[in-house]
C-alpha cells in the first residue's frame, strides 16, 4: 500500500506500518529552521546559530570544568520569554538558585525557569509532559535512572537507556534537551562518548585547572559546522565571551624571548593566534622526554624528528617540552611550523623577531605544506600588529596579503628557520 504519509506522522509511526517512498530531491520541500535564541553569542556560534527545537546535545567535559553554569546562564536567559526547564540530578534546588544569584546578583530570576530536583527518569519525563517547555536541561544523565532497570545511575544501560528516553521525549514534543556528561576519567565507560551517536550535536567544554579560559567545541553537529570554537573567561559571575581571543592568548607573550614562536590557527571557521613555547634541556636519564601540552604528542614527535634529520637540529639526547599558552589545546597541523621553529629557537637560543607569526604544516620530508584558510589567518595577523608571516610556499590558491604585512614563503623547515636566522649558519655568521 503506497498512502501518502505526512513526514512528521511517518517518523513516530511503527515500522510496520511505515512504508516508506523514496522522493526526488527536488521534490522534497526544505524547511528552514527556526532556532530558538542564545544571549550568549559564543554559544550560539557553536551551536550553528541558536538552539534547535527537537534537537538533542550534548555538553560533555571534566567535572568542575563549568558545565552547570554555563547551561544556567543559558536557561537564564532564554526562560525571559520561552520556558525551560532545569533538571538537577545532582543539586538540590537551593544549590541551583544559590548559582543562579551569583550569575545574576539582582536575584531577578527569569519568570519561566522552572527548577527540578529529581534523580528518577519517569518523574522528569511527566513533569516535561505537563510543563511543555522549549529547552529541558539534564544535569547530569550520568545521575538519572530508571527504576524498572537494573543496575544504579551511571552505569552503562541506565546511561544509554536513559538518553534514548529523552531522544525520544525531544522528537516527540518538539522540546530541545540538552544533556549534560562528565567526562570519567576511569577510561570513560560509561560517560558521554556512549551516547554520541544517540544525540544531534556534541559539545565538549574543555580548559584547565590553572587557566580561567574555557573553550567550547562541536565535535558532532547535525546543524551547524564541527570544530566550531567558542571561547570563554571564567570569572566569579560565570562565563563571560572573549570576544577578541587571539589579543587575550597573546597578551602575556614573553617577547623577544627565545622558545617562543606566534601560530596563526584555525579553530573550526575563525583564526586564532596562540603562543607556542618550546624548550629543550640536555636530559639527565637514557631516555629523553617529548611532553606536549596544547599539541598532538604524535605531531611533536615527527616535528623533533624532522628537526634532527632535516636540519640538523641534536635533540637526541635532550628533553622536549612544548606548550601552548593559556591552556589552549591546538588539534591542527598548521601549528608544526611554529613548534618547530619554537623549539629551534630554545635549541639555539635565540629569540624570533616579534613582529613574526607562522603558518604552516611540516612533512614527513621537512617541506612546509600548505593549509587552509591562509587568507583569513593573514587578516588576523595583520589585524594584531604583525609585519611579517612565515608562510609555505604553495599558499594553496589566490591569496590576498593584507596591505603592511609581508609574506616569506618558504619550501622546506630548513629554509624557514633560516628566514628567521635561527640555523646553525646564521648564527656563526652574525655572531662569529
Ligand atoms: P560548575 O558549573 O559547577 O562545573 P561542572 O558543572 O562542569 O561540574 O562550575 C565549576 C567551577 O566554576 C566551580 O569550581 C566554581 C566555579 N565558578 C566560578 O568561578 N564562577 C561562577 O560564577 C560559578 C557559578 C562557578
Ligand atoms: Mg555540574
Amino acid at each position: 500500500m503506497l498512502a501518502e504519509v505526512a513526514p512528521e506522522a511517518s517518523r513516530r509511526a511503527p515500522r510496520a506500518a511505515a512504508k516508506a517512498t523514496a522522493h526526488r530531491l527536488s521534490e522534497v520541500e526544505a524547511h528552514t529552521i527556526v532556532r530558538l535564541p542564545v544571549a550568549l553569542g559564543e554559544f550560539a556560534r557553536v551551536l550553528g546559530g541558536g538552539i534547535v527545537p527537537g534537537s538533542v546535545v550534548l555538553i560533555a567535559g571534566d567535572p568542575g570544568i563549568g558545565k552547570s553554569t554555563l547551561l544556567l546562564q543559558i536557561a537564564l536567559t532564554l526562560a525571559e520569554d520561552r520556558r525551560v526547564l532545569y533538571v538537577s540530578a545532582e543539586e538540590a534546588e537551593r544549590q541551583v538558585k544559590a548559582r543562579a544569584l551569583r550569575l545574576v546578583p539582582t536575584g531577578q530570576a527569569a519568570p519561566e525557569l522552572y527548577l527540578l530536583s529529581e534523580t528518577d527518569l519517569d518523574t522528569i519525563l511527566e513533569q516535561i509532559d505537563q510543563l511543555t517547555p522549549d529547552l529541558v536541561i539534564v544535569d547530569s544523565i550520568q545521575a538519572v535512572s530508571l527504576q524498572e532497570l537494573e543496575g544504579g545511575a551511571g552505569t552503562i544501560t541506565q546511561v544509554r537507556e536513559c538518553a534514548a528516553r529523552l531522544v525520544a521525549a525531544a522528537k516527540a514534543s518538539g522540546a530541545a534537551v540538552f544533556l549534560v556528561g562528565h567526562v570519567t576519567k576511569e577510561g570513560a565507560i560509561a560517560g558521554p562518548r556512549v551516547l554520541e551517536h544517540m544525540v544531534d550535536t556534541v559539545l565538549y567544554l574543555e580548559g584547565d585547572q590553572f587557566h580561567a579560559y574555557r573553550l567550547l567545541r562541536a565535535v558532532k553537529n547535525r546543524f551547524g559546522a564541527t570544530s566550531e570554537v567558542g571561547v570563554f573567561e571564567m570569572r566569579t559571575t560565570g562565563l563571560v565571551e572573549v570576544p577578541n581571543p587571539s589579543e587575550v592568548f597573546l597578551a602575556e607573550r614573553a617577547v623577544n624571548a627565545p622558545g617562543s614562536a606566534v601560530a596563526v590557527t584555525i579553530q573550526g571557521a575563525r583564526p586564532l593566534l596562540v603562543e607556542v613555547q618550546g624548550l629543550s634541556s640536555p636530559s639527565s636519564f637514557g631516555h629523553p622526554r617529548r611532553t606536549a601540552n596544547g599539541v598532538d604528542l604524535n605531531r611533536l614527535l615527527l616535528t623533533v624528528a624532522v628537526l634532527q634529520r632535516r636540519v640538523g637540529l641534536h635533540l637526541a639526547e635532550q628533553d622536549v617540552f612544548v606548550n601552548v599558552v593559556g591552556g589552549l589545546r591546538i588539534d591542527e597541523p598548521g601549528v608544526d611550523l611554529a613548534v618547530a621553529a619554537a623549539l629551534a629557537s630554545s635549541a639555539r637560543d635565540r629569540a624570533i623577531a616579534a613582529d613574526v607569526a607562522l603558518i604552516g604544516e611540516i612533512g614527513l620530508s621537512g617541506e612546509v605544506r600548505s593549509v587552509p584558510q591562509l587568507e583569513a589567518r593573514l587578516r588576523e595577523a595583520s589585524r594584531l600588529g604583525f609585519r611579517r608571516v612565515l608562510v609555505p610556499w604553495s599558499l594553496g590558491g589566490e591569496v590576498q596579503t593584507p596591505p603592511g604585512l609581508t609574506l616569506l614563503p618558504a619550501h622546506t623547515l630548513r629554509e624557514a628557520l633560516a628566514l628567521l636566522e635561527l640555523t646553525a649558519a646564521a648564527r656563526s655568521t652574525s655572531n662569529p
